[in-house]
């Protein structure tokens, strides 16, 4: 299984000639790092706003490695949903991963885990490959709660996934504690592992870190048996990012 660094931008950054000078560093800088990257795999998520640029420049660069992923879809295949992108229409762009769950999501949108349920299934239907997110809130980790609230997502967000017939091993696990996305506060690595081994214990699928990695704390996760990491504030600091790609 390859390594899996993904680089979700959020809402970020606030203009074309920015995203352009952003992409063309981290493109360039991955063009170096060729022969480095055979065991890995690089997923861009950048704003829906900058996915043709992206495309654009991967098809020119031709490194097999490199994948487009988008940060939302809808769960619907077509039809009248304003401002909503839809899977089947990820797909036909060339889009391959995309990111369902996202705690910001579920706090400032309002996104139920019912809502992420069928996101993950309309995803896996049209073979795309969901990168879910799952994570305990600060004061749930304060109560002991964290494996309970794990579970309670998991239960609803993979509900009747298992009964589909499309790739169900394209499903991706990340796991994101709340407290520690954008904070500068990692989750000990010691600690994340024993979510990790729940979750391994539960499911055969990979499974990511985020929340606050930077290019001191990458290896660490790596190390105790996370399948890769969910990279954001850094990935937006391209010789931050370019160091951790090369570095693990
Ligand atoms: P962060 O974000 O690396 O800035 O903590 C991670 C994420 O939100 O996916």
């Amino acid at each position: 299984m390859k390594l899996l660094i993904v680089a979700n931008w959020k809402m970020n950054p606030q203009s074309l000639t920015e995203a352009t000078f952003l992409l063309d560093s981290i493109l360039r800088g991955l063009k170096r790092e060729r022969k480095n990257l055979k065991e890995k795999e690089i997923v861009i998520c950048p704003p829906f706003l900058y996915l043709f640029l992206l495309k654009e420049k991967i098809e020119k660069l031709k490194l097999p490695n490199l994948k487009i992923g988008a940060q939302n879809i809808f769960w619907e295949e077509k039809g009248a949903f304003t401002g909503e992108i839809s899977p089947l229409m990820l797909k036909n762009f060339g889009c391959q991963y995309v990111i369902v769950g996202h705690s910001e999501r579920r706090e400032y949108l309002r996104e139920s885990d019912e809502m992420i349920n069928k996101k993950l299934k309309a995803a896996l239907q049209e073979k795309l490959r969901p990168i879910l997110c799952v994570g305990e809130r600060a004061k749930e980790r304060k109560a002991g709660k964290t494996f309970k609230i794990l579970e309670n997502q998991l239960k609803t967000n993979l509900k009747s996934i298992f009964n589909l017939k499309s790739e169900i091993s394209n499903l991706i696990i990340a796991y994101e504690p709340v407290w520690a996305i954008g904070t500068g506060n990692p989750c000990d690595p010691e600690k994340a592992k024993e979510v990790l081994v729940f979750l391994k214990k539960n499911f055969k699928f990979p499974i990511l870190y985020g929340g606050s990695v930077n290019s001191e704390n990458a290896k660490n996760y790596l190390k105790v048996g996370f399948n890769g990491l969910l990279i954001g504030g850094v990935s937006l600091k391209e010789k931050e990012f370019l160091s951790i790609v090369k570095s693990v």
